[in-house]
């Protein structure tokens, strides 16, 4: 059984991806803090698979307990980086945090790669790298847009990090994946998005405000220029999202002809506004959410959606689940946490 390691583990998009590679028949070894998720998230993913993927609490930055990870599992063959913060306003306030986290990481992991005979890294980075696109939707030959957050620019350095080590003879390859907006959660139940405090993301808010834990929802900004007057995103099931993640992996690894570094978009290829969400939650799941429109959000996109042809293509990857779907998908795991 090949094995990865898959840092940021039992995070939202980590956690959804262990479970589609345990399924794929990989073997998976966790590193993760726990500074933005639980322990107990490896119990979900034990009752979707029936494996209990290898854990090691442990922080991606610090090299020595990297060294020491890669020392005890000789055979690890490939990796996927999940470990990172990724709040935008945090960023602002906290932007060496931000840096640290997330460059150190990387380049702990790419570093240590080649000593240890670790062949491919799929990298999570992000639709952010492209700014406010000037036309919609978009493939990966967009210009990327100076970054308006320290996280954005994380991101758009980690990719430059990843090029450069390559095309400087590195003996290993990457793929980089960049997600438009994830959303949902497994439709088993077990496993989903566990935000701490308030949330700043559309969905986490939606849900808990369904719930009751929020007295209402505001929908930031209606007087965008698009046909509704709220944002568009491309909103992308989080199972789908980690099925590319496999993939991606079986691409690298198992395909000698590949290009060393890859990117790829992550979308549905379709745009749907704030409000369509909101009305495609209500619609599914018959609960209602009580809303105001309010002022637009300070750095805010107005509208991004993609072109994901390339990944269709190449990876013979589609994210095909029906929104609605994804929203009972949601929901369920907003009861489940709320105790519902
Ligand atoms: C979506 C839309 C809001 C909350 C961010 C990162 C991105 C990515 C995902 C990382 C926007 C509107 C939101 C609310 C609202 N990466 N909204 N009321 O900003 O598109 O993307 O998260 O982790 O890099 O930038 O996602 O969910 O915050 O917002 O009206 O209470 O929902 O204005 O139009 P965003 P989001």
């Amino acid at each position: 059984m090949t094995k990865i390691l898959v840092t940021g583990g039992t995070g939202y998009i980590g956690s959804h991806t262990v479970v589609e590679l345990q399924q794929a028949g990989y073997q998976v070894v966790i590193i993760d803090n726990l500074s933005n998720s639980n322990i107990k998230v490896l119990d979900g993913i034990y009752n979707i698979t029936g494996i209990r993927p290898e854990f090691v609490q442990g922080d991606v930055t610090d090299i020595v307990t990297l060294r020491h990870l890669f020392e005890t599992h000789r055979d690890i063959k490939g990796i996927i980086n999940f470990a990172a913060s990724k709040a935008v306003g945090e960023s602002v306030q906290k932007p060496i945090l931000y840096y640290r986290n997330n460059l150190v990481s990387l380049l702990n992991l790419l570093e240590l790669m080649p000593e240890y005979g670790v062949k491919g890294i799929v990298f999570s980075s992000s639709c952010t790298v492209y700014g406010e696109p000037d036309v919609n939707p978009i493939d990966e030959t967009a210009p990327i847009k100076p970054a308006t957050s320290p996280y954005g620019n994380t991101k758009q350095i980690s990719e430059e990090i990843i090029t450069d080590t390559i095309h400087s003879g590195a003996p290993i390859k990457s793929i980089i994946l960049r997600y438009f907006n994830p959303v949902g959660a497994h439709p088993s139940g077990e496993i989903g998005e566990l935000p701490l405090g308030v949330p700043n993301n559309l969905i986490p808010y939606l849900t808990q405000t369904a719930a009751g834990i929020r007295e209402r929802l505001t929908v930031f900004g209606d007087d965008y220029n698009t046909p509704d007057g709220s944002c568009i995103r491309d909103f992308i099931d989080v199972v789908d999202l980690a099925k590319a993640h496999v993939v991606a992996m079986q691409r690298m690894l198992d395909n000698e002809d590949t290009d060393p570094v890859e990117i790829f978009n992550l979308g549905t290829g379709h745009g749907l506004s704030v409000l369509e969400l909101i009305d495609s939650f209500q619609r599914a799941t018959g609960v209602n959410v009580p809303y105001v429109i309010g002022p637009r959000r300070e750095g805010d996109i107005e509208q991004i959606w993609a072109i994901p042809d390339k990944a269709n293509k190449v990876l013979g990857w589609v994210a095909d689940t029906p929104i609605d779907q994804t929203m009972q998908n949601a929901w369920r795991w907003q009861c489940r946490i709320t105790g519902r």
